[in-house]
């Protein structure tokens, strides 16, 4: 278990999936998520159990909860490359009344720590779509900066959208954030 200053992330267990399948299968965090809806296919309580208690090899998913162990979403990370050490990240608070309170961010930088210094990762990619600033003002105070903008690569309700490309290097989160390390419990 990771602790942050106002989250938790630990791993994903049974009793979580109840609420993961309601986010998962609601439109605004979806919308927001995949800028996809409504070309997302809707996903059972059963498929949602596999993808994430069971997601593969490459992908790895925890559980997000407030400092109070409340489940407000999910964080993990993929698309490993070794010789480069660079991965990409995703992250979704499904429990809409967290938004815009602070939680995102702090997941964000407590995970890019754990893969920094746990990991060794040198690099973490991110993708969003151009109209979901509240990520992207998340991302920028963790550090990632916009890289390259693919033009109207997503199609969202009925228009395109940019996707906006981000990174962050471990010298620069490491420079802004200290070297100052988390809090870890029990098995992660
Ligand atoms: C994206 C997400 C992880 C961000 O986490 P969060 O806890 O909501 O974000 P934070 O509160 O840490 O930071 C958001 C920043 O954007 C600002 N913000 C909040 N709502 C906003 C909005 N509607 N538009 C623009 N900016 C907004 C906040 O004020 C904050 O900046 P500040 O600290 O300078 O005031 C979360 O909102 C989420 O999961 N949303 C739904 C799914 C999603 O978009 N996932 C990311 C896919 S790439």
């Amino acid at each position: 278990m990771l602790k942050g200053n106002k989250t938790i992330i630990r791993a994903v267990e049974e009793d979580d999936i109840q609420d993961l399948y309601q986010w998962y299968n609601d439109q605004e965090v979806n919308l927001w998520s995949s800028g996809a809806w409504p070309l997302n296919t809707l996903h059972n309580k059963e498929q949602i159990a596999a993808k994430f208690l069971d997601g593969g090899p490459d992908i790895y998913r925890y559980s997000l909860l407030t400092e109070n162990e409340q489940l407000i979403g999910s964080i993990g990370f993929k698309d490993i490359n070794v010789p480069a050490r660079s991965v990409s990240i995703y992250i979704v608070i499904g429990n809409k009344s967290y938004w815009g309170k602070g939680y995102g961010t702090d997941a964000l930088i407590t995970f890019s720590r754990f893969l920094f210094t746990q990991w060794n990762f040198h690099r973490i990619s991110l993708d969003t779509w151009s109209e979901n600033t509240r990520a992207i003002y998340a991302y920028q105070k963790v550090g990632f900066k916009i890289e390259g903008r693919q033009r109207e690569a997503r199609f969202v309700l009925g228009s395109y959208h940019d996707s906006i490309l981000m990174g962050l290097l471990r010298n620069e989160f490491l420079e802004l954030h200290g070297t100052k390390d988390y809090k870890v419990t029990g098995n992660l």
